[in-house]
């Protein structure tokens, strides 16, 4: 196995090695939604959410500075986490297509706290914005927990570039 020392990364020459390395790292597949300034809601699909602390319950995503979506996620107060079941692909490359009308035909609705959440997603979870972190060319935002909901099924995983069903060993 060849080693590559992180701070000798050429972007240039290595910036494909790198993003094959950081795609060995399975996940699940999230849509972050908000709502924008105009009242329409505003959806991206995310990877990087992760659970932070327990006690208080807070969780973090990150978003691309220059994502067609930043203002709104930048502006919001509030954004829900929309966990996806593996039989939602088509959500998934919906919610990071551009020029879409990225809600036209999908099933959501606004929760009593102001968060667009779409149906059908296998776990939701409707945050506060407690902290806004400017890292690189992401910003990294960390949500308290005001409401949650789950359902059983199987999650959409993502892996090396591709969508994968979970199998238990
Ligand atoms: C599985 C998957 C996970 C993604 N995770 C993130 C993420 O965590 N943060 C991010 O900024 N973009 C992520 N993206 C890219 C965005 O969904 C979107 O494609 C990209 O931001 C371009 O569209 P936009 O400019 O409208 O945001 C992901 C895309 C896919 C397919």
């Amino acid at each position: 196995m060849d080693h590559v020392i992180a701070e000798k990364i050429d972007p240039e020459t290595e910036w494909k090695q790198y993003r094959r390395a950081l795609s060995r790292f399975a996940t699940g597949v999230t849509v972050m939604t908000t709502t924008q300034e105009c009242g329409a809601p505003a959806g991206v699909t995310a990877n990087s959410f992760s659970s932070v602390s327990l006690d208080p319950p807070l969780v973090l995503w990150s978003l691309a500075l220059n994502s067609s979506s930043f203002t709104h996620f930048e502006r919001g107060d509030r954004f829900g986490v929309n966990v996806l079941a593996s039989d939602q692909t088509d959500l998934s490359r919906r919610f990071s297509t551009k020029g879409l009308d990225r809600f036209a035909g999908v099933p959501w609705r606004l929760s009593p706290r102001g968060v667009p959440v779409l149906d059908k997603a296998l776990a939701i979870f409707e945050c506060a914005v407690q902290a806004r972190h400017l890292a690189g060319d992401h910003m990294i935002f960390v949500g308290r927990v005001l409401h949650y909901d789950d359902c059983a099924g199987e999650p959409l995983v993502f892996h090396s570039g591709a969508y994968w069903q979970t199998r238990a060993l």
